[in-house]
């Protein structure tokens, strides 16, 4: 059994129910988080709870709870389900409206959900040869450093991948990389990483951090700048990260190879990184 959390109570998610007057239902009028955890630790729960704050101020919502009650809940939602790699997921939405109108209710109380589904990261077969992507233009809007659950083009550009047997759609908006349709996108270009700056553009990553650090710390090359839509076609190396993927490479975009078509050193090199980092951090509550 599923236990999620709902407007103050703890409940089997098969009975969890929501009102279809609910304005998360009828306009995705609201934003949400993803929280990996580890061996029961959550990962970076302030800075996945910060992101949660400037999302919620950006749609003019006011966090029904402070970071403590946050914390306090996240963590029981974890406990109160089984596994040892979890996913939280937790929403918010404006609430429920006495009637369909797209301007706020003036009085409306914030609907809290969150639930809790196992932390699947890519298995060794798709590690192993990497992963397909196709490519699309980002139709998304200019808000896309929102997290919002309005994802109505995220689920076309992230269907346009599974129709085509590929795990990610790679954006592009004017000539330049943006990111995926549900991640963070790096390149390798002669033993440099590159990834596009934050922006209105794309999600601010935790696991975009996470591997910035890594690079950092290691000293592997890394610089932060615009990616021209031809230097990903013609990368050595192209990277997929997220909360879930971790670090995956990209080893065919649009049917071609990229670079000689297998998983790149420097991504196994990351990927190593960031095991070590989850067993010697992450799984300890770092
Ligand atoms: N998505 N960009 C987009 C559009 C995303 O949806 C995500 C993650 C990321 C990576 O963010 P992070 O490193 O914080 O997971 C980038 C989550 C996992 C989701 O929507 O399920």
């Amino acid at each position: 059994m599923s236990v999620c959390y709902l407007n103050g109570q703890w409940m089997d998610l098969a009975e969890a129910r929501v009102s279809p007057m609910d304005r998360g239902f009828l306009f995705g009028d609201g934003v949400y988080e993803v929280i990996p955890s580890y061996s029961k630790h959550l990962f970076r729960v302030d800075e996945h709870l910060k992101r949660l704050d400037n999302s919620l101020k950006a749609i003019g919502l006011e966090n029904p709870m402070n970071r403590a009650e946050w914390r306090k809940i996240v963590a029981e939602a974890v406990e109160r389900n089984e596994g040892t790699d979890q996913s939280v997921y937790l929403q918010v939405t404006r609430g429920v409206g006495a009637v369909r109108n797209h301007a706020f209710p003036a009085e409306v109380t914030p609907t809290v959900f969150l639930m809790v589904e196992t932390l699947t990261t890519p298995d060794e077969a798709t590690r192993a040869q990497g992963g397909s992507a196709v490519s699309a233009a980002d139709f998304r809007w200019l808000r896309c450093d929102l997290k919002a659950v309005s994802l109505l083009a995220n689920c076309l550009l992230k269907q346009h991948a599974a129709e085509n047997a590929c795990v990610e759609t790679i954006l592009f908006r004017d000539g330049f990389l943006t990111e995926g349709a549900a991640s963070s996108i790096f390149v390798v270009i002669d033993g440099t990483v590159y990834v596009p700056p934050k922006s209105h553009l794309m999600l601010p990553g935790i696991t975009y951090d996470v591997v910035i650090e890594l690079a950092q710390r290691h000293g592997m090359p890394l610089q932060v700048r615009e990616i021209l839509e031809d230097e990903v076609r013609s990368a050595d190396e192209i990277w997929m990260t997220s909360s879930t993927k971790e670090v995956l490479p990209i080893t065919r975009l649009d049917g071609r190879p990229v670079g000689k078509g297998l998983p790149g050193p420097m991504a196994a090199q990351m990927y190593g990184w960031y095991q070590e980092f989850k067993q010697e951090v992450m799984r300890h509550g770092g």
